[in-house]
């Protein structure tokens, strides 16, 4: 049965990721099409929760899909995780005469729309966040461009690693997965990559380091996810200072690249992405649909329920390739 749908809101929320804006014109300009308007809220559900918001209208919006970040702001919110919060936030959707709420963003967000969806909110999501730990989706929104960050990162420090026999660390964010890490050091050529899902002994690493500049390289490109050592700063920094004692590298540093990746304007597998996600998801509305997470996996769209999409394992193959490539 086909739905009558008048107003449409959108929020982008939890760490931003390249193709958010391109979600927003997607929705924005299909919305236009189907004479729904679209209300945005500013900086997640905090900007719900204060009613902060805008008309998104579809001449301002367009071409706003090739640009980082998100036009709205996107931001967690503490307020909206109790149920005092979620039920102000069933109250301002009302008072606004919002048919349904489109949220943007990671597992913090999907988890926020499945406990409001159970307070009889309409809401569904579109997954963005670099990290690519949502069941449900191939990729989320962000993470190519992310992992194709580290991989312009490696080439770069390659060429300075290389001129001073330098071991470098690329620190690279993911939360509590090694997806992205793992992405990014294989196509970039690193050394080795350290990911919570593959632990690697300390002697073993500096055994591999050595091996490297025994055999004549000039260089050693480690990447390390933040998830490896739960974003533990002081077990990094011992790290850092075993394998500059240890190894033969001239010298050993850090290169943190965490807000580069996620900064970085859409590469066009995520603008595609957005503009897919963003159109696709008002025709399962219109027919009905509610409460789910749009992805896409194998060129379908897939529909997840939002209690369901929580904690994506790493890709198993991606494991094997980057044994093979001796990674690992
Ligand atoms: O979840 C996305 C993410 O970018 C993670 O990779 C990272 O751990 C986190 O957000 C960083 O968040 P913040 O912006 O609060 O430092």
């Amino acid at each position: 049965m086909r739905k009558n749908i008048k107003r449409i809101a959108v929020l982008t929320s939890g760490g931003d990721a390249p193709g958010m804006n391109a979600a927003l014109e997607g929705l924005v300009t299909e919305c236009q099409q189907n004479k729904i308007q679209v209300i945005g809220f500013y900086d997640g559900y905090q900007g719900l929760l204060e009613n902060r918001k805008l008309i998104l209208n579809p001449k301002e919006i367009c071409r706003i899909a090739n640009i980082g970040g998100s036009i709205l702001g996107s931001m967690r919110s503490k307020d909206f995780e109790t149920k005092k919060g979620r039920t102000l936030a069933k109250k301002v959707l009302e008072q606004n005469k919002i048919d349904v709420l489109v949220v943007i963003g990671g597992d913090g967000t999907m988890r926020g729309a499945n406990d409001l969806s159970k307070l009889g909110v309409r809401v569904v999501g579109i997954p963005a966040t670099i990290d690519n730990d949502l069941f449900g989706t191939d990729d989320t929104l962000g993470y190519k461009t992310a992992a194709n960050v580290i991989v312009e990162s490696l080439e770069n420090l390659r060429n300075t690693a290389d001129s001073c026999k330098a071991t470098y660390l690329v620190y690279t964010m993911g939360r509590r997965s090694g997806f992205l890490a793992l992405r990014g050091a294989i196509s970039g050529r690193a050394d080795s990559v350290l990911v919570p899902e593959k632990k690697i002994s300390e002697q073993d690493l500096i055994a591999k380091v050595n091996k490297t500049f025994k055999s004549g390289a000039r260089s050693h490109l480690i990447v390390i996810s933040e998830a490896y050592f739960d974003k533990n700063e002081k077990k990094l920094q011992a790290l850092l200072k075993l394998l500059d004692k240890k190894t033969l590298s001239s010298k050993v540093r850090l290169q943190d690249i965490g807000y580069l990746q996620r900064g970085s304007n859409p590469i066009e597998h995520d603008i595609y992405l957005g503009l897919t996600l963003g159109t696709g998801i008002l025709k399962p509305l219109l027919d009905g649909k509610s409460n789910f997470m749009l992805g896409v996996s194998q060129n379908s769209f897939c529909f997840t329920p939002l209690a369901d999409t929580d904690s994506k394992m790493v890709n198993p193959y991606d494991l094997i390739l980057a044994r093979r490539l001796n990674l690992l």
